[in-house]
């Protein structure tokens, strides 16, 4: 039975899902967190549909046993087809790409970019749904194929700063310049841990990170269902990597998160 201080799930591919994990410390910082990154087979964004479900059934199971009391799809790509797990699991489970749809829905704004993953561009889940809530809004989406993995490999590295920015106007340029986009919406959750990169190249441009609307929507579901950490310090952060623990412990400090503890997990070989 799930109870007050039972962690809240939050899944991705890699250390994409920090960017999620910093915005609930932020905006709820009693909940306790529970993270999965799946780094040993990142990124999920150059793989098949069939590949992606199989691989997040893996994480959904960890988060099964370990009795989460709700869980957050802090990855674009597997938020694209969580639709099909979702009766599965016995908590509620949050999309990402819904909460980024919800947060740009709500704006004064009439072009909308959207930059994600090859895959979550391939499936147009963010044009599609912008359109049913917000149809009067026009959305140009834009797949990178290597930014997510740039960033997991660069984030917080002095010299790995200047790649991410060439890649960032490769991907960005025709969006800002051509289509003269209102503001971006990061549809992939490592893109939000290069905003001050993208905020240096163009200063004018409206970001939008999903990851806030998400924190404020299972904080009302929390409150509803008088679920609300109510514990007087901190919450925990509990990480589990596929990858390698040094290097997910020094991601997580570089980017200003509060660990509790990070442990290895064996990987799903595909
Ligand atoms: N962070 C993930 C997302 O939001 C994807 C990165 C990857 O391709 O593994 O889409």
């Amino acid at each position: 039975m799930v109870t007050k201080t039972s962690p809240i799930g939050v899944i991705d591919s890699g250390i994409g899902g920090f960017s999620v994990a910093l915005k609930m410390q932020q905006m709820l910082p009693h909940e306790n967190l529970l993270y999965f990154g799946d780094g040993g087979n990142m990124p999920y964004g150059n793989h098949t549909a069939d590949e992606i479900l199989t691989m997040t059934r893996y994480m959904l199971r960890f988060m099964e046993e370990r009795g989460v009391k709700a869980l957050l799809v802090a990855c674009n790509t597997i938020s694209c087809l969580i639709d099909r797990y979702r009766d599965d699991m016995s908590c509620p489970v949050l999309s990402v790409v819904e909460a980024g749809a919800d947060a740009v829905s709500q704006m004064a704004v009439h072009k909308v970019g959207v930059i994600s993953t090859c895959f979550t561009h391939s499936t147009r889940c963010y044009p599609d749904l912008i359109g049913k809530k917000a149809p009067d809004k026009e959305v140009v989406s834009h797949g990178c194929p290597d930014l997510a993995k740039l960033v997991e490999a660069n984030v917080g590295d002095p010299k790995g700063q200047e790649v991410i920015e060439e890649d960032l106007k490769k991907n960005m340029d025709e969006l800002v310049h051509k289509h003269k986009i209102d503001c971006c919406v990061l549809g992939c959750t490592h893109y939000p841990l290069v905003s001050e990169n993208i905020n240096h190249l163009y200063p004018e441009l409206p970001l939008v990170d999903p990851a806030v609307q998400m924190a404020k929507t299972i904080g009302a579901y929390m409150e509803e269902k008088g679920l609300v950490n109510d514990q007087p310090g901190q919450g925990t952060l509990d990480i589990y990597t596929t990858a390698s623990v040094e290097e997910y412990r020094e991601k997580a400090a570089k980017v200003g998160l509060k660990v509790t503890s990070v442990q290895d997990y064996p990987i799903f070989k595909l």
